[in-house]
Parts: structure tokens; sequence; C-alpha cells
């Protein structure tokens, strides 16, 4: 049953982005859906507008992305974001170049107040904008001008007003754009949608929908204590009943400090007498033993949830056919993972491992929050009236404490180390810092690719202004690193006597980042810094000084993951969480991480 009906659609090029667009579009009240660029005109006949997502590639590539070029012959607005922008100057006559400087971050935009151009009513001259992008349109199509310019794009923005034909190249749709959220308005008005999504249309909608789904059977579910896997329990529960829906918990062994028993005491009070907890923890240490590469970790650790799982379906004579399994996966865990058809893979999530997949194309798997963002499913949580504390949880990852334990057989060669260092250097004396690369290496995300490369640490001005930027030009010059790290605990390091040490994922090491992470939560909860703060990993890194390892502290501010900047705490409190976890035998130094996402992820792995 329709109860909510798309009126804007959006062709998605393969950008980590596409879906934050959709989002929104929501926030707007406007429902919208995603479409793949080759989408029949048929198929969105009731459309009211158009938008071309960005995308990874270069529209010449010859792999660029096929798409159906009689959607410009639409007499409905259409607008382009980045490669979307591109690509629509190219097919409409204009030209694309590929640029001399490649932006990453924020820039400056222009606005040609001039043109008065409906997109940008309502915004000042100028705007800071999130650019992320190599190509740039270097000539406009006939009867296009442009309305906005940054300092290394001529064409940022341009339009044909006549047509209601808009390209941007920057992404007004992530938060580090500040008033992108105005420009997508000023789309949709003049769409002239209408306001048709709510979060409690939404419920009914995929109450609707799991009904139809499931049928006559019944759903297993894996729950983390998390938000995504509770809520999307939760739902489940009221679409089908309890006595259809079987819900478990297993103790992977990367839980945090008293976690698995918290968890039990909370599904209890909600009532939940369909919950169950299982301790695997043996099978999982035993499977990553061995492992340091973070896409093995996740594959295997993924693949350990679905053994487990199908052994307790058996000791619990659960017939097989019979039973879906459920999956609290949102719409973040999906893109990573190659979510889109054209989108590169960062990160494959434990709920998209290929043992998963098989079973997503056998209609095994049923994700009733496989579309929303995080505080879209918090939202949902309180419309189905879960406690507080479980629906504002942290994010924390399926394969928990494992991804931020980094392991390493030895250190990671890199190639013109001197060089690399110099450079650091050189850009560093402006911000009054020294630097040097580690030979390790994590994940990160940049011009929506994976990356995997080398941190940076940072050592001098404590400023966070200074970090900020020292940060941001570092990752955007020096090719070979996609993070910096700034070094909180010893004053100073000499780089010829820091050691890679040969580690792997043993409980000892969990055990460490537990007591560690347990120290950090402890005090950001009592210095009340929490607040504004997203997520704050706590990641244990084989940098050894003394035979001992390293601490690296990851909080950020997010709104949904995609895009992150990295947390601003208060000094004292800073200084008072090194000072604690100094006191941890086994811990030699204490870094903190100040590169936003884009160019790293939020995880090191
Ligand atoms: P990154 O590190 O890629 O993470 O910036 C984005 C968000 O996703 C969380 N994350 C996961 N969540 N399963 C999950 O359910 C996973 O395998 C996983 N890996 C990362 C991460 O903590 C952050 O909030």
């Amino acid at each position: 049953m329709a109860i909510l009906k798309p009126q804007i659609y959006i062709l998605d090029f393969g950008s980590q982005y596409t879906h934050l667009i959709a989002r929104r579009i929501r926030q707007l009240n406007v429902y919208s859906e995603i479409k793949l660029p080759t989408v029949s005109l048929e198929e969105i006949k009731d459309a009211k507008g158009i938008i071309l997502s960005g995308g990874p590639a270069s529209v010449y590539d010859k792999t660029a992305v096929k798409y159906n070029p009689e959607i410009f012959k639409l007499k409905i607005p259409i607008l382009g974001l980045c490669y979307g922008q591109q690509l629509m100057a190219q097919a409409l006559g204009g030209k694309v170049s590929p640029g001399e400087v490649k932006e990453y971050g924020f820039a400056e935009l222009e606005i040609e107040k001039k043109k008065k151009s409906r997109l940008f009513a309502g915004l000042k001259n100028t705007e800071i904008v999130w650019m992320s992008h190599g190509d740039y349109v270097s000539k406009l199509p006939k009867e296009f001008e442009a309305i906005g310019s940054t300092k290394d794009c001529k064409a940022a923005a341009f339009e044909n007003k006549k047509q209601k034909r808009f390209g941007l190249q920057f992404h007004p749709e992530v938060t580090h754009t500040p008033n992108g959220m105005k420009i997508i308005g000023n789309f949709v008005k003049i769409c002239k949608c209408k306001k048709n999504w709510t979060m409690h249309n939404y419920l009914k909608q995929a109450i609707s929908d799991m009904r139809e789904k499931v049928g006559k059977r019944n759903v297993f579910m894996l729950i983390s204590g998390g938000v995504d896997s509770t809520v999307a329990f939760a739902l489940l529960n009221k679409a089908l009943g309890s006595k259809r829906v079987y819900g478990l918990n297993i103790d992977n062994g990367f839980l945090r400090l008293n976690e698995a028993e918290w968890i039990v005491k909370k599904m209890k009070s909600c009532c939940y007498a369909n919950f169950h907890q299982a301790d695997a923890s043996y099978e999982f240490l035993d499977a990553v033993r061995k492992i340091t590469d973070p896409e093995q970790k996740r594959k295997v650790i993924g693949k350990v949830f679905i053994d487990v799982q199908r052994k307790v379906l058996q000791s619990l004579k659960l017939d097989h056919d019979d039973w879906l399994l459920g999956q609290g996966t949102i719409y973040p865990d999906t893109i990573e993972t190659q979510g889109t058809k054209h989108a590169d893979l960062i990160k494959t999530h434990h709920n998209r491992v290929e043992i998963i997949q098989q079973m997503i194309k056998k209609g095994k798997i049923i994700e009733p929050l496989m579309h929303l963002y995080k505080d879209e499913v918090r939202e949902l949580g309180k419309e189905l009236r879960l406690p507080a504390d479980l629906i504002w949880r942290q994010p924390f990852p399926g394969p928990g404490l494992a991804v931020r334990v980094l392991c390493a057989k030895k250190a990671s060669p890199i190639k013109n180390v001197n060089k690399i260092n110099r450079t650091l250097n050189a850009i560093g004396k402006f911000h009054d810092v020294t630097g040097f690369v580690v030979p390790i290496k994590s994940v990160g995300v940049q011009g929506d690719n994976r990356t995997y490369r080398h941190p940076a640490v940072i050592i001098g001005n404590s400023s966070w202004d200074t970090l900020f930027k020292v940060s941001g030009d570092l990752t955007n010059k020096v090719r070979e690193i996609n993070r910096a790290i700034f070094l909180l605990y010893p004053g100073k390091i000499d780089p010829k006597k820091l050691k890679i040490k040969e580690t792997y994922l043993t409980k000892q090491r969990l055990d460490l980042l537990r007591k560690v992470t347990a120290i950090v939560d402890k005090a950001v909860k009592q210095k009340r810094v929490g607040m504004r703060i997203w997520q704050f990993p706590v990641v244990l890194a084989p940098i050894s000084l003394r035979g001992g390892e390293s601490i690296i502290l990851r909080p950020v501010y997010s709104k949904e993951a995609m895009t992150a900047e990295f947390a601003k705490i208060p000094w004292p409190v800073v200084k008072l969480i090194v000072k604690k976890i100094m006191k941890v035998r086994g811990i030699d130094a204490v870094f903190y991480d100040v590169t936003n996402k884009p160019p790293a992820t939020i995880e090191w792995e």
C-alpha cells in the first residue's frame, strides 16, 4: 500500500551523499525516491523535479555511468550536483576539464546577486560551501549563465533560468555547507512540491511494508543493544507481534566494559520476553586471531555472526525457510559497502558481508530502517516509545572494539619517507608545528573513494584553530596521508625511536582498550562535555615508544556520520583524560585525531 508518494527523483551516479539528498528533502517534509540514471521516463512520469547526484567518476572516464539523456527533454526543474553538474554541462553542449587544483573541503562561494537566481534566494553574497571534486565545468552550455564562483572554479554554480536547469559544483546536501538546506529548500519550492513526509506516516508505511514482505514467515533478529537494531526490533514486534519475532544478542567479545549485562537489563526493562543473549566471544576471537587487514577483519567478523546465528537457529529448531533474518541496517552502513551501483567500497559493514549479500539476493533479509539516518531512527524510536537512554546511545560499529584495536605484522613501508617529512615540516612551519609520518595505516574517504594511508603526527602549537588548519593543509597537500594526529603525551617523540609492534587481536589488548575507553567515557560524562559529541571512538594502535602501545582519541561532531568534524573538547578535560590514561600500564603515548571526514573516516578501520 503506497502511503508515501515520491515527488522528486534523485538519479544516483554513485556519490557517498546521494541518500543525503533524499534525507534533506525529507527534512522539508517532502518524499523523494532514488533511481538509477538509466531510469525510463515512464517510471518517473509523476516527477515534479529531478536531481542528478555527484559521483566518483569523471565524465570522460570510459567507465562513466550510463544515463537516460531523454531526461533533459522533460519540462520539469533539474538540479545537477558535483558530477551531476558536470554531466549536465557536458550533455547540453558545455565543456568539463580536469582541475589543476583538486578541491576537497571548505570553499567560499561568491554569489552573483545581480542574476537573482531563485536557487539562491535568501543567501548572502558569500557563502561557505563544501567541495569534493577533481574536474570542473570550463565552458557553459548555450543559454546558461554562472550564478556563483569560487577561487578555483568560475562556474561553481550555473543556471538556465527559462528551462529551470541548475548546476552546483559543491555539495549543498552535506552539513558542512551551512546554508545548503536553504538551497535545497529553494529547489523544492521551484519544483512546487507539497508536504507529504512525517515520521508517523513512515511508521505506518513501514508496518504495512513489513507485513507484506514477511508474509506468513517469522523474523529472527540479531540485536547489538545499539539504537538501530533495537528500533528495528521494536518496529518488527509492532508489525508482526512478539510471537513471530526472535531477538538474539551475540556477545562477540568486542563489547565495552559491562556492556553485555547492560543490554540484557535494558531489554528486560522494555518487557521483551522474546529477547535472548549468547556468548560467542571465543569463536570471534579465534576467527580474527592472526588478521591485520581491516577489511579482512570486518569480513571474517561478519561471517562469524552468521555462523553463530545459524547454530542458534539449529539449536532452537527454527525452520530456515520460515525464518527471515532481520537487521537494523541504516542507510550510511550500506553506502560505505558500495551500497549503490556506482559507489566505491569504503568499508564492509558487518551487516553487508558477502554471505549477507547473497541472502539479500535470495530475499532472506529484512531491513526496516534501510533508508533512514541515525537521527531519523531516533525519532522513530520515540514514535515507538523506547526509553531515552537507549535512543540516545552513541553509535558503535557492529564489529565493535575489533575495528578500534589496530593490528600489525610489521611497520607498513613508506616510500620517500624523508621527502614526505620535509614537506610536512615545510607546511607545518607556517602553523608553528613540526610533524612526521607514521608507518601504520587507516581508512579514509577522499573524493568519494576509499583510501588506506598513513597518519601524520603533529607536534607543537595546540590551538584548535591551528590544528584544524594544519590538518586540512597536510591531508590536502600530502598524498601519502589521510589523517593528522596531534601528540598529547609525551611532549616530544624522536621518530627514529618509534617502533611498530607486532600485534594482533587478543583478549589482553581488548581488555586494555576496554579499560581506557571506560576512563574516557567516565571523564566525558563527569565533565559534561559529551553533549555535542556524536561519537567518541578510542583507538589502540601499535605505536610503541617504550615497549607499550598508543591511544588515539577520536571524538567527532557529526549529524549523520556521512561527514564529520573532529571535536574540540576543552583543553583542561583533555589534560585530565591524558593524565588518567597515562596511569594505565602498557600505554606509551596519547594522540588526538584532528582530521575531519572526509578525508578520514570516523573509525580508523
Ligand atoms: P566511518 O568510520 O566509516 O563510520 O566514518 C560511519 C559510522 O558507521 C559506524 N560503523 C559501523 N556501524 N556496522 C555498523 O553498524 C559497522 O560495521 C560499522 N563500521 C562503522 C561508525 O562507528 C560511524 O558511526
